[in-house]
């Protein structure tokens, strides 16, 4: 067992909650970290919320390494997990030379996205000496595929597929579980099945711990706000007001501050 399994079994024990957010940059990873949060996840949903691509499908393990170095270089105690990318854990052992390359960015583990297929993944990795947060449920790096961002759990089929994934990520020795966008109820009988934390986005209350996309918390991303992310800023706007402001006073219009 590593210091994260430990330490988030440990919380998942005691009964407090985790909370989790993306970051992607040095200011941002500072801010949340100073904030106090649990652990950082350098996601690839940078590709949309920094990149501007639609889906995370065009990330490249170059573009996880460049912004985990920089979340590294802010987060001073919060571990960093960083997002191994589409196509870049085919295998046990692409996933161990890809995630060295996280580790070696400043990354303390790594996430992919997947359930009992990418157990020999996972141990693969976990042997190496790398901690690993799985991902099951609804799989953004498959959302082509799967036509959009839709619940997973609601058949008895897809709940029996979930329920055998997490099982099977813990044994392979995940030191916790993402599971995104699964019905309440599935996610919140999962948990107490298992010894590992689940860390749910949009499936209910009723997990181990939260993560967000920190653009959809601080409303940075005003173009595509999912249902389940409550906004507690509106980051957009502020920026927006000061640009505002700022271009009016260059031009020197009346009643307005000089730059
Ligand atoms: O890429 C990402 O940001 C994620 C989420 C779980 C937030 O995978």
């Amino acid at each position: 067992m590593n210091d994260l399994d430990h330490r988030f079994r440990q919380q998942k024990q005691s009964g407090q909650k985790i909370a989790a957010l993306t970051a992607y940059d040095y200011p941002t990873a500072r801010i949340v970290d100073e904030a106090g949060i649990d652990f950082i996840l350098v996601g690839d949903s940078l590709g949309m919320v920094i990149l501007g691509y639609p889906d995370t499908t065009s990330v490249t393990l170059e573009d996880m390494i460049r912004h985990t170095g920089a979340v590294a270089r802010g987060a001073k105690l919060a571990p960093v997990i960083a997002d191994l990318p589409i196509g870049t854990y085919g295998s046990p052992a692409q996933a161990v030379a890809s995630a060295r390359q996280l580790l070696a960015a400043g990354a303390r583990g790594v996430k992919l996205e997947g359930g009992s297929a990418l157990a020999p993944q996972i141990r693969a990795l976990v042997e190496a000496g790398i901690p690993v947060l799985a991902h099951i449920g609804m799989l953004p790096q498959r959302v082509r595929e799967e036509g959009g961002y839709k619940v997973k759990g609601g058949t008895l089929e897809e709940a029996g597929v979930i329920r055998d994934d997490a099982v099977a990520v813990q044994e392979a020795g995940a030191f916790a579980v993402v599971l995104e966008i699964i019905s309440p109820g599935l996610a919140a009988e999962i948990g107490p099945t298992l010894q590992i934390p689940t860390i749910g986005i949009g499936s209910g209350e009723g997990c181990d711990g939260q993560i967000l996309v920190l653009h959809d918390l601080v409303g940075l991303y005003p173009w595509f706000k999912p249902k389940f992310a409550k906004q507690r800023a509106d980051t957009a706007s502020a920026i927006s007001g000061a640009v505002r402001d700022y271009v009016a006073a260059v031009r020197g219009d009346t009643g307005m501050t000089p730059p």
